[in-house]
C-alpha cells in the first residue's frame, strides 16, 4: 500500500440556476491539490500554500481538508493518521466551492491511502461534515461534483444519494467579483417560505436541464438556468449582479446565473462560443458596479483525481 498519495480536487458550480442545494458542476479549472503521507495517528496539516492560504487554518480541526481527512479516517477504522501538504487553487470564498475542493481532497487522501474503502456518498458526508464545521450550513451540491466530477442532482440528503450525468462539450465563464461573501450570509437572506408559482417555475426549469442535457442541447440547457427564489434574495448582496448576467447574454452566452451562493457569476457557451468576449463583458460589468473581478475560462471536469502515489 502507499505511503504518500498525491489528489487533487476541483472547483465546482452549484445551483445553476433553479437547482438550489440540488445542482453541481465540477469544473476542469481551478482546483486544490493535497498531498497525504501516511502518520502514527490523527491529522496534521504541514502545510497551506497558493490562493488565499494566508486564510486558511492550519490547525486541523478548523480546516476542511483536516476535518474532511479525520471524518475519513474514522469512517475507516484506520489505525494510522496522516500529514497534509495542501496546495489552493480555488480561491476562498468566491462562491465556486473552495472549501469543498479541499475538503473533498483530504476525504478522498486518506481513502486512498487506507485502501479504497469508502463509497462515494461515504466520502461526500465525510467532505459535507467538512463543510458544515467550517461555513455552519449543510449542503452536498458543491462536494459532490468536486469528487465524481460531471453534472450532480442531490437526490435526498438522509440517504445521501446522488445521480450524476456526463455533460456535452461547453465552456463556462465564471467571473469573480473582488467580494467576499460568506455562504452563511447567503443563506441568511433566503426566504423560509416561497410562491407556489416561484416554486413551479424552478421545477420547470430544473427538470428541463435535466432533460436537455440528455438530449445534449445545450440551448435549452444554459435558456432555462433561471431561478425564481434564492437568486432574487441573494441579487442586492453583489453589487452589480444583475448587469453583469445580462452583459454575459449579451455577450453570447447561452446562460447565465450566480454560482452558488455567489458572489461569481458564472455563464455557459458553446465550445466554439467566444469565452473571451463573455468574460471581458461580465469583468467590465462587475468594474462599472466599482469592483474588481478575475475571469476564469474552463471546460467541465473530471472531479476527484489521483495525481502521483509513492
Ligand atoms: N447550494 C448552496 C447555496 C451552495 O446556494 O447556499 C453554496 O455554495
Amino acid at each position: 500500500m502507499s505511503k504518500m498519495v498525491k489528489v487533487s480536487a476541483p472547483a465546482t458550480i452549484a445551483n445553476l440556476g433553479p437547482g438550489f442545494d440540488v445542482f453541481g458542476l465540477a469544473l476542469s479549472h481551478p482546483f486544490d491539490v493535497v498531498e497525504a503521507e501516511k502518520s502514527e495517528g490523527g491529522v496534521e496539516i504541514l502545510e497551506v500554500q497558493g490562493v488565499g492560504a494566508q486564510g486558511i487554518s492550519k490547525d486541523s480541526g478548523k480546516n476542511s481538508a483536516g476535518i474532511a481527512a479525520s471524518e475519513a479516517l474514522r469512517l475507516i477504522g484506520a489505525a494510522g493518521g496522516v500529514k497534509l501538504k495542501i496546495q489552493k487553487g480555488v480561491k476562498p470564498g468566491g462562491g465556486i466551492g473552495s472549501s469543498s475542493a479541499s475538503a473533498v481532497a483530504g476525504a478522498g487522501a486518506v481513502n486512498e491511502l487506507f485502501g479504497g474503502k469508502l463509497s462515494a456518498e461515504q466520502l461526500i458526508e465525510a467532505a459535507a461534515r467538512a463543510e458544515e464545521k467550517i461555513a455552519g450550513t449543510i449542503h452536498y451540491d458543491n462536494v459532490t461534483p468536486a469528487l465524481v466530477g460531471g453534472f450532480t442532482i442531490v437526490t435526498s440528503t438522509k440517504p445521501l444519494q446522488f445521480f450524476r450525468l456526463d455533460p456535452p462539450p461547453m465552456k463556462v465563464v465564471v467571473a469573480q467579483p473582488a467580494l467576499e461573501l460568506p455562504t452563511a450570509l447567503g443563506r441568511k437572506v433566503l426566504p423560509q417560505e416561497v410562491m407556489l408559482k416561484d416554486a413551479v417555475a424552478n421545477v420547470a426549469k430544473a427538470s428541463t436541464m435535466v432533460a436537455a442535457l440528455n438530449a445534449g442541447d445545450l440551448k435549452l440547457f444554459g435558456k432555462c438556468m433561471v431561478d425564481s427564489i434564492a437568486e432574487l434574495a441573494r441579487a442586492p448582496l453583489i453589487p452589480g449582479f444583475f448587469d453583469v448576467k445580462w452583459a454575459a447574454l449579451e455577450a453570447g452566452a447561452l446562460g447565465a446565473a450566480m454560482a452558488g451562493s455567489g458572489p461569481s457569476v458564472f455563464a455557459i457557451l458553446e465550445p466554439d462560443g467566444d469565452a473571451e468576449a463573455v468574460a471581458g463583458a461580465m469583468k467590465e460589468a462587475f468594474e462599472r458596479a466599482g469592483l474588481g473581478c478575475e475571469t476564469i475560462i474552463t471546460p467541465p471536469g473530471k472531479g476527484f483525481q489521483v495525481l502521483r502515489r509513492g
